[in-house]
């Protein structure tokens, strides 16, 4: 029995820590997981034109079916984000808002989801963490309840090579994966 996870990353910065953040957590999955990062630099600005059953003849772009379709399809959810402003970059907000539509068939509805925020200051992307669990607690997603992960100063958690430069770092993400992947299983074999 194998797993799917996808992965989120709020940042589209080619040289982004988040991404490489990413990179290192997708290798530290199980073996009965493939988890992939899902793009989401492509999706158009969310507008509910496209999902409003009173606009006549809405034409929903394909990158929004093919976004909800891998999400539905997925055991459960990783959010690696960068904080900007205090909260999350856009791009991973217009993700969440285009797979909380149609109401009736919400993407995110009861995946098990795992957060991680990072920032290049000592706050570890605190206020984006937060503000991304607001959004998300609409949703009805299973959780890892502790520990939190917040990552500051990230340029000194990743190398040249773009792994963990930290030994005390990439043990304490491979556990919360551990732990994230527990999760997922549980809940898969409870539905
Ligand atoms: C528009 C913008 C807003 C930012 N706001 C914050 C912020 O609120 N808190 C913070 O810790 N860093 C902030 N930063 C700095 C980011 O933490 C830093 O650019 C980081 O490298 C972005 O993540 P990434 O490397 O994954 O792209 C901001 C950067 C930008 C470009």
């Amino acid at each position: 029995m194998t797993y799917t996870v996808s992965v989120l990353v709020g940042s589209l910065r080619a040289q982004s820590y988040a991404r490489k953040i990413a990179k290192n957590a997708v290798a530290m999955f199980p073996e009965d997981f493939t988890a992939n990062i899902v793009e989401i630099g492509q999706l158009p600005l969310y507008n509910f034109d496209y999902d409003d059953p009173q606009v006549p003849e809405p034409t929903l772009p394909e990158e929004y079916t093919q976004f909800r379709e891998t999400i539905k399809a997925s055991d459960g959810i990783l959010f690696v984000t960068s904080e900007n402003n205090r909260t999350i970059p856009a791009c991973l907000k217009n993700a969440i808002d285009i797979g909380s539509k149609p109401n009736h068939d919400v993407a995110w509805k009861n995946r098990p989801c795992g957060v991680i925020s990072h920032s290049v200051g000592r706050m570890g992307g605190y206020s984006s963490q937060k503000n991304l669990r607001l959004a998300l607690s609409y949703f009805d997603m299973p959780t890892v309840g502790q520990p939190e992960v917040f990552l500051g100063k990230s340029p000194e958690l990743i190398g040249e090579d773009g792994t963990f430069a930290v030994a005390s770092t990439e043990e304490f993400v491979r556990d919360y994966i551990t732990r994230f992947a527990d999760l997922v299983r549980t809940h898969r074999s409870a539905r």
